[in-house]
């Protein structure tokens, strides 16, 4: 199953990612998580891309495809992936049908979870991220703030790009660069929208209520834990 999960800034794709890697057993491929592990091991790559993510901006294109396609010919992407966070601006997109054209394979689903803005803006405000694997935890204002992970004990923090400025222009630069992409996905017929307000258990059986077209349910019922491949996500991320 080869699925991309869509949306703008806090629609939920890493929380709905985590949870259909796991069911589905196939990578999530979240270029976010992969340009944070390069920001936090001072890479090359990690130093240009820490710059524009701490601005709210998006990495160069030829970028990001060459950091795709290299993952997407890993052997674990042989039984299908699910794509968090690319492609982000039609560009991406363009480039990404060449390469899955050269594997002979498609995209099953596109997977859009649609948040009204205001939403986006309360979740981005409210969440905290471990600074060790990267689980991020949604906190109530009118509860005393966590201060650690409950998983590692690694301290809580504010995502650098969760500052209001910051998540102000991610949201202006979704709608300007990214949002265009849907179109490009509509064309070809694959694109399912899902309402991604309310808890996240309703959420996610929305989104297996789509999937349930297109799956066999032993797959949905699979168990057992998906391992991501070495150097990717760190353990848990975006995972309440
Ligand atoms: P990336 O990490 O992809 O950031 P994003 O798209 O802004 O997404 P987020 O991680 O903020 O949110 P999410 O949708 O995963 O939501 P989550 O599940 O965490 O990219 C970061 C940066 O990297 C970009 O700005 C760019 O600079 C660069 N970049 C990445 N890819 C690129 C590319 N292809 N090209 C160029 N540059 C690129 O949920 C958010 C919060 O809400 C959590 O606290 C969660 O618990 C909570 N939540 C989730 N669902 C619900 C619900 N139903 N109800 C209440 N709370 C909920």
């Amino acid at each position: 199953m080869r699925l991309l999960l869509f949306g703008p800034p806090a629609s939920g794709k890493g929380t709905h990612g985590d949870r259909l890697s796991e069911s589905l057993r196939i990578p999530e491929i979240s270029t976010g998580n992969i340009l944070r592990a390069q920001v936090s091991l001072r890479t090359p790559l990690g130093l240009q891309a820490g710059r524009l993510m701490e601005r709210g901006e998006l990495v160069p294109d030829q970028l990001m495809v060459d950091i795709i396609e290299e993952r997407l010919r890993r052997p674990d992407c042989h039984r299908g992936f699910l794509l968090d966070g690319f492609p982000r601006t039609v560009a991406q997109a363009i480039a990404l049908d060449r390469l899955l054209q050269a594997m002979g394979v498609r995209f099953d689903r596109i997977l859009y979870l649609a948040v009204p803005e205001e939403e986006l803006v309360r979740r981005i405000s409210a969440r905290l991220t471990c600074s060790v694997c990267g689980r991020s935890y949604a906190f109530d204002h009118t509860q005393p703030r966590p201060d650690h992970c409950e998983d590692d004990g690694g301290l809580l923090l504010v995502r650098d790009d969760d500052r209001p400025e910051t998540a102000r222009r991610r949201i202006l630069v979704y709608i300007e660069n990214t949002f265009p992409v849907l179109d490009h996905y509509r064309a070809q017929g694959l694109v399912s929208e899902i309402d991604g307000r309310g808890p996240i258990e309703v959420v996610a059986k929305r989104i297996l209520a789509v999937l349930g077209h297109d799956l066999p349910a032993p797959d949905l019922k699979a168990t057992e834990r998906f391992t991501p491949g070495a150097g990717e996500t760190p353990a848990g991320a975006g995972r309440q």
